[in-house]
């Protein structure tokens, strides 16, 4: 689509991201958090924005299951509604950053250049990979919601790492194993990981 032929003009904003922030106190950022399903992207991401709101940072957290059942419910699971879903949800992640929000965001996501895409979308600087990692034998075993079960027994078809690929990140800035470790620890190595690289205080810092 050609914005030009659309005859649209991007507006200005009167109070800058900037500014936002500084109100804040903080820095906002994504932290994408990617990984097979019941790798712990949830789990994790549930305790840190517990952390993180005990510290007074202003966080949301975006979940794939609860965004398709709202905004994407019109979206399946072919390649090409997953990558919609990750365009869309992205597109969000970078709203809520411009409002001055941490967003942590947890999507299976499961192609590198899908990836790549919310990436661009939510800018470099802006964009922390977090690789949720468990193996798919943990994952199979944990299976918190039954999915794996049904969809060895093809009752869910196109379901990553049973039925359709997951591509696992080749540099995430942060790595768990979340084979090895604890929930509360994994995410401890998240939190531990934006304190030592300056994201929870504000820009100028
Ligand atoms: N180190 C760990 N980190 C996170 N979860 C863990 C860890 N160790 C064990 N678990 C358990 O693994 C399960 C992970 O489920 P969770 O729903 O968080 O996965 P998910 O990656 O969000 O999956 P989905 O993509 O289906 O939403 C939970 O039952 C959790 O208690
Ligand atoms: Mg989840």
């Amino acid at each position: 689509m050609n914005p030009g032929k659309l005859n649209l003009t991007a507006e200005s904003f009167a109070v800058s991201r900037q500014q936002k922030e500084g109100l804040n106190g903080h820095r906002s950022f994504t932290l994408w958090l990617t990984g097979l399903s019941a790798s712990g992207k949830s789990t994790i991401a549930r305790y840190l924005e517990e952390r993180l709101h005990k510290d007074g940072i202003r966080t949301f957290m975006l979940d794939g299951d609860n965004t398709r059942m709202g905004i994407n419910k019109d979206l399946d699971f072919s390649p090409e509604g997953r990558k919609e879903n990750i365009r869309r949800v992205a597109e969000i992640a970078k709203l809520m950053n411009d409002a001055g929000i941490v967003v942590i965001a947890c999507f299976i996501s499961p192609m590198v250049i899908d990836r790549a895409m919310a990436k661009q979308i939510i800018g470099e600087n802006s964009f922390i990979e977090v690789f949720v990692d468990a193996s798919l034998d943990v994952c199979k075993e944990r299976d918190p919601k039954g999915l794996y079960k049904k969809a060895i027994a093809g009752e869910i078809k196109e379901f990553t790492g049973i039925s359709a690929p997951y591509e696992a990140p080749l540099a995430a800035d942060i790595h768990i194993e979340t084979n090895i470790i604890s929930a509360i620890r994994s995410s401890g190595e998240v939190y531990e990981w934006l304190k030592l690289k300056k994201y929870l205080l504000p820009a100028d810092l």
